[in-house]
């Protein structure tokens, strides 16, 4: 692929053109993951939102969608206007109103970091129920706006809203007419969740052999959401079809069941590097951070077996698995805490903890235990778990105390 002149080209074309396997992500989570119920933030929370992705190193930022409200508008504005490094974008649907708002709000950013997202519904029952439009119509529509923003934008992304519930052949019509009128992303969104990580494969392998050899460029990309839990694996699939881009939210926030999860489609594509063969700009020890920062800014709470970032993803209480993760952390972990910003495994103590993991907590504690003494400490270490589940620092060194008293003599030696 020819590597495009800076002037008038945009930033992700020109990271697109330094490598043909290099997956651009491109974060939604103040777009779609702010539309969902329980996610709205203001314009001082998405900034600061902004600075986290900045600093994870996504390629792209929908930042919102400006014509939604000038609340929106005024927010898109103040992100592109005070983070610098990431492309900027707006959502606008295929109306010359849109995509004037999404031009205004992001005049702020350098123009190369400038995208504007037109998006129409080309489905049966969205062109029929929603639109009112037949597909003559509806690819005129589609046409006329992404030309339109074509002409105030040099990085225009076009997507085919519904995708997977459209006609193939009409997918791929529209999609071509979008990419001669000026888009160079076509996204090719699983709106409702509905695909199959088959179909998501067999989808964009097909598009890619219609459009690419009279669109050589043109970067396909993955937008799946949740409903049936396969966002992430269609997002994957999609890659594995020829997708350089990647849509998704941190924590996978989003409409209904959320978005494909950054988080967890940077880790995947990393961890399993060998099978994908593709890279990504992540700066992966930012993840656990962005997640952090997103629960705090919306007030919610992310489940505890959350992967990659929840607080149980690289903690251990099971005394099979502790005694592994003792011998060799490679046994229970495929990735390292570090790599996604943990300081560290956790190691929790409880009924199904082994000896071995409670004799090195207490020697962790001070406490080098050993024979009778670790015998009658572990008895009564079972005895707390079993009512009060997790035992921390403070109830082992009771327990560790009631059994030296217990065996009325200095059996245990402090051990620093
Ligand atoms: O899910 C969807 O189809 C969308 C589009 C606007 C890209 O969010
Ligand atoms: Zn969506």
């Amino acid at each position: 692929m020819a590597v495009p002149t800076p002037s008038r080209v945009s930033r992700t074309a020109q990271i697109a053109a330094t490598d043909p396997n290099r997956v651009l992500i491109f974060d939604t989570t103040m777009r779609d993951g702010e539309q969902a119920p329980g996610f709205s933030m203001s314009s001082a929370a998405k900034l600061k939102m902004a600075g986290v992705l900045r600093d994870l190193g996504v390629d792209v930022i929908e930042a919102g969608f400006a014509a939604a409200s000038p609340g929106d508008e005024e927010a898109v504005r103040r992100v592109a206007g005070e983070i610098e490094g990431p492309v900027f974008c707006s959502l606008a649907r295929a109306s010359e109103n849109d995509i004037d708002a999404a031009h205004r709000a992001l005049s702020t950013a350098p123009r190369a970091h400038r995208r504007c997202h037109v998006f129409i519904g080309t489905s049966p029952i969205h062109r029929s129920a929603k639109l009112r439009m037949t597909t003559d119509q509806v690819m005129a529509a589609a046409v006329r706006s992404v030309a339109y923003a074509a002409s105030l934008f040099d990085d225009v992304e076009f997507s085919a809203e519904d995708a997977f519930r459209t006609e193939p052949a009409f997918l791929a019509e529209i999609m071509e007419a979008a990419a001669g009128a000026g888009a160079q992303t076509l996204n090719v969104p699983d709106t409702v969740g509905y695909a199959t990580p088959e179909e998501v494969r067999e989808r964009y392998r097909f598009l890619n052999a219609r459009i690419r050899p009279h669109h050589p460029d043109v970067i396909f990309s993955a937008h799946c959401h949740d409903d049936l839990g396969m966002a992430v694996a269609n997002s994957l699939a999609a890659v594995e079809g020829g997708a350089r881009q990647v849509e998704g939210a941190i924590n996978g926030i989003g409409e209904r069941a959320g978005n494909a999860s950054i988080e967890e489609v940077v880790m995947a594509l990393k961890v399993r590097g060998d099978r994908y063969g593709v890279t990504t700009g992540a700066n992966t020890p930012h993840l656990v951070r962005a997640s952090k920062i997103l629960c705090e800014i919306t007030e919610t709470a992310i489940a505890r077996n959350k992967a990659v970032v929840g607080v149980n993803a690289f903690a251990h209480e099971a005394g099979i698995h502790q005694h592994g993760m003792l011998a060799d952390s490679r046994t229970y972990e495929i990735m390292r805490p570090q790599d996604v910003g943990f300081d560290a495994s956790s190691f929790v103590l409880g009924k199904h903890s082994g000896r071995h993991a409670v004799a090195k907590r207490a020697e962790v504690l001070g406490h080098a235990l050993a024979g009778d003494v670790l015998a009658e400490v572990f008895a009564g270490f079972k005895r707390r778990a079993d009512e009060i589940g997790e035992i921390n620092d403070t109830e082992l060194t009771a327990i560790i105390a009631a059994a030296a008293e217990r065996q009325e003599r200095p059996a245990y030696a402090a051990a620093g």
